[in-house]
């Protein structure tokens, strides 16, 4: 399973970035909206830094609007994949952007047939949205399982994104049911570092050699 980090702060990028696990960025309109930046500012800072996948997502809800914003945004660094609604209309600029040879994250995906529709229509990447779905008591787990299985019994290279992760247990839980990537806050990736057996095992291991005699 590769990383990516759920972000439009740059300086999470950049602490994540650092410890060499990333593969590329996801954000959102949401995600943006809370950094009061230029959107195309931030993306070329981030595509110039992270070299994998960069999620910029449209805001028209027309086609026609998403594939003239979907242009503009690829234009601005060969790595931006352009995030599109699982709509109608999404997809029909998804099957435009794959004719354009231009890289697709088909997000806010709920549903196994969703996760094949956006498939067929060319997306590079689905994102089904665990946490989302946690959260209103349905399994989203089992729906990562589903669409790996489809996707693996029709030969479809569509990568999966684990989207709205929770916690590591979500990573480790997608990781085995089959998903390509997990897009996860900084909050995450960090807590995935910890154990307290670690902790305590470094400690240990210091206090031991600091009580050492010979040099
Ligand atoms: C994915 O690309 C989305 O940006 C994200 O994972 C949504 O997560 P949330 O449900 O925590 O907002």
């Amino acid at each position: 399973m590769k990383f990516f980090i759920d972000t439009a702060n740059f300086e999470e990028i950049k602490e994540a970035h650092s410890w060499g696990i990333l593969s590329g960025v996801t954000t959102n309109p949401s995600l943006v909206a809370k950094e009061n930046i230029s959107f195309h500012e931030r993306l070329k800072e981030i595509a110039a830094l992270v070299p994998g996948s960069v999620s910029a997502e449209v805001i028209s809800t027309d086609a026609e609007g998403m594939i003239r914003e979907g242009r503009e945004l690829a234009a601005i660094a060969p790595n931006i994949t352009v995030k599109l609604p699982m709509t109608e209309e999404g997809l029909k600029a998804c099957s435009t952007f794959a004719k354009e040879g231009i890289k697709t994250n088909v997000t806010l995906v709920f549903s196994a047939n969703q996760a094949l529709l956006a498939a067929r229509a060319g997306a590079s990447y689905v994102s089904p949205f665990l946490g989302r779905l946690d959260d209103i008591g349905h399994d989203g787990m089992d729906l990562i399982a589903t669409i790996s299985e489809i996707f693996a019994i029709h030969g479809i290279d569509t990568e999966i994104i684990a989207a709205s992760i929770r916690h590591p247990q979500h990573i480790t839980d997608a990781a085995l049911n089959g998903a390509h990537i997990a897009t996860t806050p900084l909050k995450v990736l960090k807590q995935m570092f910890k154990h307290p057996l670690t902790e305590k095992g470094l400690e240990a291991f210091l206090a031991d050699w600091n009580s050492r005699s010979a040099d």
